[in-house]
């Protein structure tokens, strides 16, 4: 792949403006401070595709796409970075030359050089002096030192360049460095990315090492567990951990057994349970379900016990019988998550369950109780789940489950078929790779997501002043969605002018380029400012309390039925209530 010198790209960004890229295609009218025209990537009679010359973005308020002017290009001519890079530069009269010819191959090796590099190091970490309260850590919580050493599970200290003084000894460029997502730069300098954690070497299937996660070992760390960024090596949407030494027994046993977290992997697979693989932190795609139907066609899906965790297996769930794959569902009891259940009833306990795992359907019907709920949401929850059956390919499957639903919550199936037709007018079947897009889109809906964003918008907002009223309120942790704090964190430290181009290139999914064009795009209103942002401000400090007094209510509830005394929960959720009141800003 050839390369071009950073210093020519940025060249080529800077004499790039996109009103001019722009309009050579399309015809922009004029509206306000920004320009108007037919969005060129979908089709539309009223015109939703702007452009934004001072912020040099462009972003279609209809079908989402959005980006700088080297996205537009790459977008329109449906062509990759270098060659966007070469017209723009034949455009603006910019000789984009190619760097002395240094093969992909060789960033690719010697980003694999880098990772086994750290994994050594962190795992020798771990059997050090310095490691012992970790590795004893590690050992109350019932991993065994072969397990360990399998898996090359390791330990970042709580330093700054440890990893970055080994690496320069490599002689790598900063190019390299910069890539394997090991370091981070910041205006200060570069630091090892991963600090005071516990390391977990994510392999890819041929068991080379591509990306980490890594476990803090300080309970305060706002994240408790930080990955590894996506880079050349590591391709989030299809990878699963563990899954190089779990293939063998998946295929074997004729399914997969998903779980949530490393934690969960570990302790099932020392256990003897190797049909298993985990997800890690990122949400299954149809890549991942493609991913699995190499090896089989069957998943047993045991994912935490908590609310989160029910919601996620259903979602996976009807996802895996989209692309082809039988799901089933383990209810893990109490909140608990497989490792904590495993570690508590032992592992035949757990056998059992994956034994009694239950069909997707049924398990949904079940959990949500659906057959008891009052006639709106009744319908509200089949109209939901014939969406998902519409989108499974295969007939015979989609018959059946159209089948159970009618049986199970005792309605005419002629009725769902008729529902189903009427959704498949509405959205026709797209091809795969679309649909993955759409389903990719990130919505943020809720009242504590919106917040987060008007507060985030102000913040990355042109008005200098609006930027400083909020900067002086809010905190990052605030910020609870990680593509929102991810943008809060690149724009607070910013006092003048914002590089958007600059800070839209730190977002390489599309989705999450979609919702950033788009907050980038608002114009901010100014007036009331102050109480919109102290109202964000409130129901965002508001939302953990609320969560923790809906959790005690639950509690009480519990106890109740279970003839015991809810007294201190019901002083507990007094507690919260007088916290609730006295708020500040
Ligand atoms: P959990 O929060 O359930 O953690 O997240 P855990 O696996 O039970 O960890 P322990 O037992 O507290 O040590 C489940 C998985 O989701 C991912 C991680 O892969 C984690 O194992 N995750 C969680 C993240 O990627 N980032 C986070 O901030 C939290
Ligand atoms: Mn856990």
């Amino acid at each position: 792949m050839p390369r071009i010198a950073q210093e020519i790209v940025e060249r080529v960004r800077e004499a790039s403006d996109i009103l001019d890229v722009v309009s050579r295609y399309v015809d922009l009218k004029k509206r306000g401070q920004n320009y108007f025209g037919l969005c060129p990537f979908h089709n539309e009679k009223t015109p939703s595709f702007s452009v934004a010359p001072v912020k040099e973005i462009f972003h279609c308020f209809g079908c989402g796409i959005g980006g700088s002017a080297i996205n537009f290009i790459m977008e329109y001519e449906k062509i990759g970075f270098v060659e966007a890079i070469q017209r723009l530069g034949e455009q603006y009269g910019i000789e984009v030359q190619f760097a002395p010819e240094k093969g992909g191959r060789e960033l690719f090796s010697n980003l694999y050089e880098l990772h086994e590099m750290a994994t050594t190091f962190y795992h020798k970490n771990l059997f050090s002096e310095k490691g012992k309260p970790v590795l004893s850590y590690l050992s109350d919580r019932g991993l065994e030192k072969e397990i360990l050493e399998q898996f090359k599970i390791g330990l970042a200290y709580d330093t700054w360049d440890d990893l970055l003084t080994l690496a320069k000894k490599k002689k790598m460029s900063n190019e390299v460095l910069e890539k394997t997502g090991l370091f981070l730069k910041t205006e200060k300098g570069t630091f090892d990315r991963f600090r005071n954690r516990i390391m977990f070497p994510i392999f890819n299937t041929s068991g080379r090492v591509v990306a980490f996660g890594g476990r803090s070992l300080d309970p305060k760390d706002p994240a408790k567990y930080l990955n590894s960024p996506e880079t050349p090596l590591y391709k989030k949407r299809d990878l699963f951990y563990g899954l190089q030494s779990a293939r063998q027994p998946i295929r074997e046993h004729g399914y997969a057994i998903f779980v949530e977290g490393y934690m969960d992997f570990l302790q099932l697979f020392q256990a003897g349970i190797q049909n298993v693989t985990a997800l890690s932190g990122t949400a299954l795609t149809e890549h991942h379900g493609l991913q699995i139907r190499k090896f089989t066609n069957r998943a047993v899906l045991a994912y935490d016990g908590d609310d989160a965790g029910i919601d996620a297996s259903i979602r996976a769930g009807y996802l895996l019988l989209r692309v082809g794959i039988e799901p089933q569902i383990v209810r893990i009891p109490d909140k608990m998550d497989p490792d904590d259940w495993v570690r508590k009833s032992g592992v035949n306990e757990f056998r059992k369950a994956v034994d009694r795992a239950v069909p997707v359907l049924a398990f949904h019907i079940q959990t949500k109780d659906a057959t008891s709920l009052p006639p709106v949401q009744r319908s509200e929850f089949i109209r939901d789940v014939v969406f998902q059956i519409a989108g499974v390919n295969d007939g015979i499957i989609r018959d059946d489950l159209l089948k159970s639903l009618a049986q199970e919550m005792r309605v005419e199936e002629g009725e769902l078929l008729k529902k189903m037709s009427r959704q498949k007018q509405r959205s026709p079947k797209e091809p795969f790779l679309e649909s993955q897009e759409k389903s990719d889109e990130i919505k943020l809906t809720s009242k504590v997501q919106k917040a987060q964003i008007e507060l985030v918008r102000i913040l990355a907002g042109q008005d200098i002043d609006a930027r400083q009223i909020v900067r002086k309120k809010v905190h990052l942790e605030l910020f609870l969605e990680p593509v929102l704090k991810k943008l809060a964190k690149l724009v607070m430290p910013i006092y003048d002018e914002i590089d958007y181009p600059a800070i839209i290139d730190q977002f390489d999914l599309n989705a999450e380029r979609k919702l950033i064009t788009n907050i980038l795009m608002a114009e901010i209103d100014v007036s009331n400012l102050t109480s919109l942002v102290e109202d964000c401000i409130l129901t965002l400090k508001a939302h953990p309390i609320k969560e923790n007094i809906k959790e005690m209510r639950i509690q009480i509830r519990e106890l109740e039925t279970a003839d015991k005394d809810p007294t201190e929960a019901i002083i507990e959720v007094a507690k919260l209530q007088e916290e609730l009141k006295s708020i500040s800003i």
